[in-house]
């Protein structure tokens, strides 16, 4: 089978599947069937469920180019934007269940929040980014972007980075969780750094050694 046809007919079925997962056990847990619950607190575990797929959707994302790069799969980049619109979903969902369960529909309370309460306004800020992102995502508008496009995506670090306060910001006392995902996202931002510096200076070494070589004799 040719690359693109496994990634089309298999890997990309098998990560919708993976991260659909998460919602359909909520389902399962809100409706008691296949034997989940939600526990004692619903609006919680639900709450917690989907900031945390969000965010670990969101940091996979970011894998995919390391992975590629280090493990010489070029091919995976296609299933980058699938992960990414995924991340935005969850964070949607994870808003909406503050929005509609635990405040009522009252949006005034998270306007005020979003204002007055931190860790809310920078979450907020994190999912305006998601949902850019995602509504940029389509092959229409990356040809429509142009290179802006580009400049707009890499807006995704940023989102991330405030999706990891966010979540620091709301711990009360242990923070061993939130400063796991402080390190992962660091390594991944600092690969990133690390690769583009070397890729600069190899390429101002390459300038050099040809404005530096003595012209070639001509035949
Ligand atoms: C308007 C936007 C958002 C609002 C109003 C919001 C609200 C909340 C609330 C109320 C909690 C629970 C706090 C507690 O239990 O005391 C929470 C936790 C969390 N949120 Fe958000 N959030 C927003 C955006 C986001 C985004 C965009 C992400 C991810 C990219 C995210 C990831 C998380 C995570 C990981 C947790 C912690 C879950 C856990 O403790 O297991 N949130 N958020």
């Amino acid at each position: 089978m040719r690359v693109e046809s496994r990634y089309r007919l298999v890997y990309k079925p098998l990560v919708f599947l993976a991260c659909s997962a998460p919602f359909v056990l909520l389902v399962a847990g809100a409706f008691e069937v296949l034997g989940r619950d939600l526990g004692p607190d619903p609006v919680e575990y639900i709450l917690h469920s989907t900031g945390k797929t969000a965010l670990n959707l969101l940091l996979i994302t970011l894998l995919v180019t390391p992975a590629r790069q280090l493990g010489g799969w070029p091919h995976l980049v296609r299933l980058r934007r699938m992960l990414g619109v995924f991340s935005f979903f969850y964070a949607a969902l994870h808003v909406l269940t503050y929005a509609v369960l635990d405040l009522g529909l009252d949006f005034a309370t998270l306007g005020e929040d979003i204002v007055k309460r931190p860790y809310i306004t920078v979450g907020f800020t994190a999912l305006v980014i998601l949902l850019a992102l995602a509504a940029t995502s389509t092959n229409g508008m990356m040809r429509r972007l142009g290179r802006r496009w580009q400049k707009l995506h890499r807006l995704v670090y940023v989102a991330a980075i405030l999706g990891v306060w966010h979540f620091w910001w709301q711990v009360k006392a242990d923070i061993r969780e939130p400063l796991l995902y402080a390190a992962m996202l660091a390594v991944l931002l600092g690969y990133r750094v690390v690769r583009s510096r070397t890729a600069r200076e190899l390429a101002r070494r390459f300038t050099e050694a040809r404005t530096s070589a003595p012209p070639s004799e001509s035949p």
